[in-house]
């Protein structure tokens, strides 16, 4: 049976390209309010490309974005696999540094330009299309298939821990599949075993009630745009660690064999410092870049104001200044634990001359999984055969924390099979999704679920 699905993929691949066009032209930005219809309507079309292709789907309201939730029952006895993706999208922004626009998705050298085409659209759908090929040829699946796309996820998921909970029995299963990481390097297929946590912070800070003249005023009250700046230099030591007492105290340290594969894994930091554009590399000391990258907590400004940002010069002592800062987590570091010793560190720095305010923001837990469970020995297969390559084990950076909730809430361990590639761009202008990725990740999906029928 297999066979047949393959070869119904191998001759539907045009049609496939059609219905990733057609969901990427749908800007479902769930960070902007005014796109709330649009988010809604990507919900729709999923669902009702999900009810074509057989599986019994609805759209599930939530207290924000819906959930799109379907079922196609396999025989007795036979594992349930939960599907999970996100069809929401990061804010296309800065539009003006996009080649073509967002959401007008373009083929160039086999790659396909939209927001969403590698984070989580064009990901989510191999499933959906491999569902889709099974149920044409074989009418029913060698599994139970479960699927819940969301649609905050870019917004921290704010809904879907609550529907988890409410929903417990409807979503039993034995395995979680999700496809919203990346392979290793392009011809390099891999399954994430870590991924890092998240707690975020924004810091404020107030000094004058207005802004002043910095002649009349200057050295006589403190400016709080350089009190931010000496806060914030002071968050990280001369090695390149967070200096925030307690910061590493429940860190797992990187194990033996985890320092040694990726050692053997093919990386260059000159590569690197090529493809991310810097002079020269950063980080903690100690630590190769890819261990730092996977394996190590961080702290980064995502974003500071304060003061004059025009044209020219103004002369003032800005009334406030503020940043958004986040540090990504790993096991066994605990986002609200973290978020209080960051507040804490800040309130010690804050001298009396401001006043300074942390607004916590969202977080989530890092998560890691044992890669030797014998769950992954199908899915390496899976991917064998849909991509032509073995995988390898990796961790990544990126965060998914509701993989942590279904291990909580539902019990199940989540198998993390990525077909993007490190410079999709997702999150940033111009992203794409390669479409050969896009045609075997469908194929790895197809065998997954044969595999996992036995
Ligand atoms: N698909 C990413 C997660 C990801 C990124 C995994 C890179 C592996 C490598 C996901 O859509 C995402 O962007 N997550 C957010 C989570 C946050 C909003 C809680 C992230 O990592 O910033
Ligand atoms: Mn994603
Ligand atoms: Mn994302």
């Amino acid at each position: 049976m297999i066979q047949k699905v393959i070869e119904r993929l191998e001759r539907e691949k045009k049609k496939a390209v059609e219905d990733l066009v057609e969901i990427l032209k749908i800007p479902s930005v769930s960070a902007d309010p005014a796109r709330k219809g649009d988010v809604r309507k990507a919900a729709e079309w999923l669902a009702a490309k999900m009810n074509a292709a057989g599986v019994k789907t609805e759209v599930k309201a939530t207290a924000g974005n819906p959930i799109v939730y379907g079922e196609s029952p396999g025989p007795k006895g036979a594992p349930t696999i939960l599907i999970y993706g996100h069809y929401d999208v990061q804010p296309p922004d800065p539009l003006g540094e996009w080649e073509s626009p967002p959401f007008e998705p373009v083929v160039k050298s086999g790659k396909i330009y939209a927001r969403g085409s590698s984070d989580d659209k064009g990901q989510l759908l191999t499933h959906v299309r491999a569902i889709a090929a099974w149920l044409a040829e074989a009418k029913s699946l060698p599994i139970t298939m479960k699927i819940i796309l969301e649609g905050e996820e870019e917004i921290s998921s704010i809904n879907l821990p609550a529907f988890l909970r409410e929903n417990r029995e409807m979503l039993r299963c034995d395995v979680v599949v999700v496809s919203d990481t990346s392979q290793f390097a392009p011809g390099m297929p891999a399954i994430t075993y870590g991924l890092k946590g998240l707690a975020y912070a924004e810091v404020r800070v107030q000094g004058p009630s207005a802004d002043l003249h910095s002649g009349s005023f200057g050295g006589s009250v403190a400016n709080p745009a350089n009190v931010l700046a000496k806060m914030i230099a002071g968050m990280h030591d001369e090695n390149g660690r967070v200096a925030i007492p307690g910061f590493y105290d429940d860190v797992k340290p990187l194990d033996d064999w985890e320092r040694k594969e990726y050692a053997r894994l093919p990386f260059d930091d000159e590569e690197y410092k090529k493809i991310t554009g810097v002079p020269a590399l950063w980080g903690e000391e100690g630590y190769t870049t890819t261990e730092r990258r996977w394996a190590r907590p961080t702290l980064d400004v995502n974003g500071m104001w304060g003061g004059y940002q025009g044209e020219g010069g103004k002369t003032i002592i800005p009334a406030r200044a503020g940043a958004k800062i986040s540090m990504r987590l790993v096991p066994n570091q605990d986002p609200e634990k973290i978020a209080k010793l960051f507040a804490e560190h800040v309130r010690k720095a804050a001298p009396p001359s401001v006043r300074v305010e942390v607004i916590p923001m969202h977080g989530g837990k890092p998560f890691l999984i044992d890669p030797k469970l014998p769950m992954f020995e199908k899915a390496a297969l899976a991917i064998e055969r849909g991509f032509g390559k073995k995988p390898v084990f990796i961790r990544e950076g990126g965060s998914i924390p509701i993989t942590q909730t279904f291990k909580e809430v539902l019990g199940a361990d989540t198998l993390l099979l990525g077909w993007g590639q490190n410079d999709d761009r997702t999150h940033s202008p111009n992203e794409r999704f390669d479409l050969e990725d896009f045609h075997k990740g469908t194929l790895a999906s197809a065998h997954l679920i044969g595999l996992l029928g036995g």
